[in-house]
């Protein structure tokens, strides 16, 4: 492996890998072979459990996790036998300390147990592979190309990443502020259409029009991202009165839009990358997806809604290329919160 293109299908023999993706507020479990075909994709999301409390209340997310942990993963593993499993992939971080944790012990007692060897994995990075599970490139794709420009829009990050292979990342970007994720979830609360934020806005913004005045953080000369003001002007906005929630929602969508995909294919020109790789729950954003499908100047791959979001099968996809690096986690392998790239 290396720099180059890589083939949709790749040659190898059949390797079966188990990831666990505890993070933030998703239990998920995934079988993925050769790193691209999901055997299966089990995701309990506690976003009724957090709903309540307008976000993700962190001891509320761990504690859910211990109950669910062992349910997704018999449930991942139906039809699957222990024999066939080849190797266990977790993510270590970034994340919410408590979360991380249910996810790899879980995954460091499965290992020792079953004398497989283990990776932990990159959150992030294992969001950009995304791109690589069977119903993200085939079809009509022809496989990921480098060097990619990839976008990676969480409700915890906004980053831009220049992959020059696989494993090989170079943060360009971030965000100075709010995320994108956590832009659209707080527009969402002071818009008054509750949690998570960005397909409530993404609903509400169908039936208006973006014809609001909302400003744009272009940061020129920087490939970060800010998103704040954006949300504050939203809120001075909302709290003059007499405006449409749905005009609203339309305005601050397209705001973020823009700036996504105008900044985003200002770097994919400058690095004259081969492709652009949209990944994280973000990208499930209808708006945005077609916004950068009609204006990049490179293939743009976006993994369907349901990889965008967290997920194990972009874990243990992500996982099959360290494994294939010949690296391994030892069984002391400790959660790192704030992780970044590199
Ligand atoms: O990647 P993800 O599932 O979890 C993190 O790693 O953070 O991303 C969750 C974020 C939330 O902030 C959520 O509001 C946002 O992605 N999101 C969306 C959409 N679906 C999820 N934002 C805009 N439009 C959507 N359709
Ligand atoms: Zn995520």
């Amino acid at each position: 492996m290396g720099k180059g293109s890589y083939e949709c299908k790749p040659e190898t023999n059949k390797m079966k890998i188990l990831g666990i993706e505890t993070s933030c507020d998703e239990t998920a479990a995934a079988i993925v072979q050769d790193g691209s075909k999901i055997i299966s994709n089990v995701v309990s999301s506690q976003i009724d459990i957090h709903a309540r409390y307008g976000g993700i209340v962190p001891e509320v997310a761990s504690r859910q996790h211990l109950l669910t942990i062992i349910p997704v993963i018999s449930q991942a593993m139906t039809g699957v036998s222990w024999q066939d499993i080849n190797g266990i992939a977790v993510t270590f971080g970034p994340g919410l300390v408590g979360s991380l944790l249910v996810g790899v012990n879980l995954a460091k007692a499965m290992a020792v147990a079953g004398k497989l060897p283990l990776v932990g994995v990159n959150h992030l990075e294992a969001h950009i592979y995304a791109n690589w599970l069977d119903s993200s490139l085939c079809g009509e794709k022809e496989g990921v190309e480098f060097p990619c420009l990839c976008l990676v829009v969480s409700g915890g990050h906004s980053d831009l990443v220049l992959m020059n292979g696989h494993e090989q990342f170079e943060k360009l970007g971030q965000t100075r502020d709010d995320a994108a994720g956590e832009a659209f979830d707080k527009a969402a609360r002071i818009l008054g259409l509750g949690y998570p934020g960005g397909p409530a806005v993404e609903q509400a913004a169908r039936s208006g029009s973006p014809s609001l005045s909302l400003p744009r953080a272009w940061l020129r000369g920087s490939h970060d991202f800010s998103f704040s003001g954006l949300k504050t002007a939203l809120w001075h906005l909302v709290s003059k009165g007499d405006v449409s929630v749905a005009d609203a929602a339309a305005s601050f969508q397209l705001a973020v839009v823009d700036v996504l995909v105008v900044k985003t294919i200002e770097a994919a020109r400058q690095l004259k990358v081969k492709q652009i790789l949209l990944s994280g729950g973000v990208a499930a954003n209808k708006m945005l997806t077609q916004h950068f499908l009609a204006s990049a100047p490179v293939p743009v791959l976006i993994p369907p809604p349901h990889l965008c979001t967290d997920n194990a099968a972009m874990v243990a996809a992500c996982a099959y290329y360290h494994f294939q690096a010949g690296e391994r986690s030892a069984y002391d392998l400790d959660v790192v919160p704030s992780l970044s790239f590199g």
